[in-house]
């Protein structure tokens, strides 16, 4: 009996805790609930007196507890704040479809192909579509074919782009794009006013200009400023939202031009247009 109480019990606070909480800090909650796992872990190894299951707990709860951490620094929220959850709404309305963003302006990879070819300052700034697509390799591509060119390609790396830290740059080492040009958030963000051209590939939440206003959903997080640029193309298949929901502003900007489609088709095209 103790255990089924105890079950239904730990389901109900499970369930509470994390109920409350959306949007751009779910990634925070999952690593959250991997660490708990391993601290249960560990404590069932002090009750069992097993060292094993201790040690690996503790490793495990405590490399857990360190990624959430270095997530929220990431996304700039306290630890404290994500744990208590309430925090994705703020209990503000919801933003999104009601709201009357005007037009977007389509593109076409010819002409992504000449506004890369007049370019001098190129920045890439990858999100989870270019993983989902597998579009590194033509990226990769592309790339040395602009630096070929004289064009100073470069990339921008959001701490949170994609669906685990570091997943951009596992991406990138992978199709073997130089380490000097892949850059981080910090460093590159202030280079988009004197840049060119800037490919968002699959990127949504990540270049969200409504992070800056307080009851979005993703408030607070910092974004990689691409709306500076004097142009920008977003690669995607639709105007769907990203991971935390909300639509994206930058895609009605006049600066802004959307390139649809898969972001491996749509690159391929585009290196071959070059
Ligand atoms: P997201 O905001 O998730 O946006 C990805 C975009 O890629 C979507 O808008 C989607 O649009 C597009 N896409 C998907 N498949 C595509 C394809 N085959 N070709 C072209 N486009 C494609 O990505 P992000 O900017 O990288 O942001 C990451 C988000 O994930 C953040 O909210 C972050 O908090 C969250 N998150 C991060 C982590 C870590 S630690 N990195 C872990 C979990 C969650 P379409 O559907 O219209 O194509």
């Amino acid at each position: 009996v103790a255990i089924i109480v105890m079950t239904i019990i730990a389901l109900v606070l499970g369930l509470h805790l994390v109920a409350a909480i959306g949007g751009g800090d779910m990634p925070v909650v999952v690593s959250m609930l991997n660490s708990y796992s391993g601290w249960a872990a560990a404590a069932a190894g002090f009750m069992l007196g097993n060292n094993m299951l201790i040690i690996a707990g503790a490793l495990v709860g405590s490399s857990g507890a360190y990624l959430s951490y270095i997530m929220c620094k990431a996304m700039n929220r306290s630890f404290v704040s994500v744990i208590l959850g309430g925090f994705g709404s703020d209990g503000g309305p919801a933003k999104g479809a009601d709201t009357d963003y005007g037009d977007y302006t389509e593109t076409s990879a010819a002409e992504v192909a000449q506004a890369l070819k007049d370019a001098s300052n190129v920045i890439i700034t990858p999100g989870y579509g270019m993983a989902q697509a597998q579009a590194q390799f033509p990226v990769a591509d592309l790339t040395a074919k602009l630096r070929e060119a004289g064009v100073n390609v470069r990339f921008g790396i959001h701490p949170v782009a994609g669906r685990m830290p570091g997943h951009m740059n596992v991406l990138l080492a992978e199709a073997k794009v130089p380490y000097d040009v892949v850059l981080e958030m910090d460093e590159i963000n202030d280079d988009f006013p004197d840049t060119d051209v800037v490919l968002v590939i699959g990127a949504n939440d990540t270049v969200n200009p409504d992070a800056t206003k307080p009851g979005s959903p993703i408030a607070g997080m910092p974004v990689l400023e691409v709306w500076k640029a004097r142009q920008v193309v977003v690669f995607k298949r639709s105007m769907n939202p990203g991971y935390a929901g909300v639509q994206n502003p930058l895609f009605f900007n006049d600066n802004t031009d959307m390139l649809f489609g898969d972001a491996k088709a749509s690159v391929e095209e585009i290196v071959r247009s070059l």
